[in-house]
């Protein structure tokens, strides 16, 4: 088996040599703009290093890998703009650098563009790949929509936030390892349950996401801090601070998440003193745990030598303790 990097490295040279700009420039710059500033490539990695566990060699897997990589950058262009964030790996979101316009309509074609990678494949993969795809950019449609609705909602429970994160981020991540999988033409059976995997991992993954946008390094996370705190987003951190509060604490966390979104720096430095006086950190490090090891005991079923699983195991490992 190669290592994390090797297929890393092999993605990043199919990249770059597949994405370039052409006309009308403004469509296709910001594209190329966002794919090339960065980012751990964790889904396309995750579809060659599944394609190779299943004796498939991962240059078949390559435009499989192409098409979630545009997928998710995709998904994350329009989320700057929902989010309204201003930074995106350490540079401008393409809603700054461009405008929101622009941004959409790149998107769209992002989206469009991915799609039209499976026609490199064989009708029964091309199908296959298709019917997952959409399958899962459904669901983050749904969980994109949950995450917006929930910023205004006051009754939103920690399984509502679970279901959110499922949708929003982790169905992308079991999408990808089953990718691989369904390239290396593995059985349906078996396929669920490497989507599994990856689904759980991509929960943790999420709360990752949800602990770095306030206890994250700027520099490495590459992102706004507290850019959920200025919009009421209702992560783990907060529904638990919400659950463990002192009753005053309590009712100024609500008084802080009720009003209208606002960027001051008082309002994360305060909020941020309540999680510590709660102490979600602790709590959400002990969930990101929980699901890798949910993770970890399913992958004991899974059809697959050992030696195959370790290299499953790793990756796990090295999410759940991710800086950026
Ligand atoms: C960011 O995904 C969006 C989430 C689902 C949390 P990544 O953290 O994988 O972003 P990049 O691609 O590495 O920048
Ligand atoms: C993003 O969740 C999920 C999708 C883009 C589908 P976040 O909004 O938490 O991701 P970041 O923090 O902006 O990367
Ligand atoms: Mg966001
Ligand atoms: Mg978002
Ligand atoms: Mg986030």
């Amino acid at each position: 088996m190669n290592s994390i990097a090797f297929y890393r490295e092999k993605f990043l040279t199919y990249l770059n040599d597949h994405i370039d700009s052409r006309e009308p420039k403004n469509l296709y710059d910001p594209m190329v703009y966002i794919l090339n500033i960065g980012g751990k490539r964790l889904r396309p990695v995750s579809v060659l290093m599944t394609a190779e566990l299943f004796d498939c060699p991962y240059e078949k897997a390559l435009d499989a890998a192409l098409a979630i990589e545009i997928f998710h950058n995709f998904s994350l262009v329009h989320d700057d703009i929902m989010d309204d964030a201003p930074v995106r790996r350490g540079k401008p979101s393409i809603h700054e650098k461009w405008n929101i316009n622009t941004a959409i309509l790149s998107g769209d074609a992002m989206l469009i563009n991915a799609y039209q990678l499976f026609e490199n494949y064989d009708l029964e993969t091309f199908s296959e790949l298709a019917k997952l795809f959409t399958r899962t950019a459904i669901k983050v449609c749904e969980g994109q929509q949950y995450d917006v609705d929930y910023e205004e909602q006051d009754d939103v429970e920690i399984k509502d936030y679970i279901r959110m994160i499922e949708y929003k981020t982790a169905v992308l991540v079991g999408a990808a390892m089953e990718m691989g999988a369904i390239v290396a033409k593995v059985e349906k059976p078996c396929r669920a349950e490497i989507y599994r995997y990856g689904c759980l991992l991509g929960i943790a993954f999420q709360l990752m996401d949800d602990y770095l946008d306030i206890y994250g390094d700027y520099e490495s996370f590459g992102k706004q801090i507290g850019g959920d705190i200025i919009e009421n987003k209702k992560t783990f951190l907060y529904l638990t601070a919400l659950k463990e509060a002192t009753p005053a604490d309590r009712k100024r966390l609500l008084a802080l998440y009720g009003g209208t979104k606002c960027t001051s720096e008082e309002k994360i430095a305060e909020v941020t003193q309540i999680f510590e006086r709660t102490g979600v950190a602790q709590k959400t490090r002990e969930e990101i745990k929980a699901y890798t090891k949910e993770a970890f005991k399913l992958l004991k079923e899974i059809n697959l030598p050992d030696d195959k699983k370790v290299v499953l195991k790793d990756f796990g490992k090295k999410l759940m303790t991710r800086k950026k």
